[in-house]
């Protein structure tokens, strides 16, 4: 059974998830009707799909172990940004804040001597390895490019096997 304070913070890890995927399906709609963008555009879409079932996986923890899953009302996400860079930058930011998240609901979980729960959450803490590394990777690739327009090209043909091919 989930203590009250257990539950509501991941109920809060609930509402975050829901916007990350709010956030990340905002981008995708952006990257559309960009020039060119398709990879990215998938890249987007898929994972806006992702962090939908992040929440799930939330939703359905927190309703197994006797607690009640909040389905949030969500904010309205960034809808443009001035470049492809900047949607990447905000994506990354936004994993670290997802990451911090998780840690304090490792912490919390400890504290409450909830093994279950510090179980369940140890997916959540590889997810954010991975998460990051490929947001930081983005960064860094973007960096390099600059407003080479052939390296653009590439990023956007490449990004769908960044993600896939190259996983340590
Ligand atoms: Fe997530
Ligand atoms: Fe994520």
């Amino acid at each position: 059974m989930l203590s009250q304070r257990m539950q509501e913070a991941l109920n809060v890890q609930v509402v975050m998830e829901a916007q990350s995927s709010q956030a990340y399906l905002a981008m995708g709609s952006w990257a559309d009707i960009q020039p060119g963008l398709k990879g990215v555009t998938k890249f987007f879409f898929k994972h806006s799909d992702e962090e939908r079932m992040h929440m799930l996986k939330l939703i359905h923890y927190i309703n197994e172990r006797g607690g009640f899953a909040i389905v949030p009302a969500l904010k309205q996400p960034v809808l443009t940004f001035v470049s492809l860079k900047q949607a990447f930058e905000e994506l990354f930011a936004h994993e670290v804040k997802v990451s911090e998240g998780i840690n304090e609901l490792v912490d919390m979980s400890l504290q409450e001597k909830d093994y279950a729960t510090h179980n369940f959450l140890q997916w959540y803490v590889n997810e954010q390895i991975e998460e990051e590394r490929l947001a930081r990777e983005c960064n860094d690739k973007l960096e390099l490019i600059g407003d080479d327009k052939s390296g653009l090209y590439l990023f956007d043909r490449d990004i769908m096997t960044m993600e896939n091919g190259e996983r340590r």
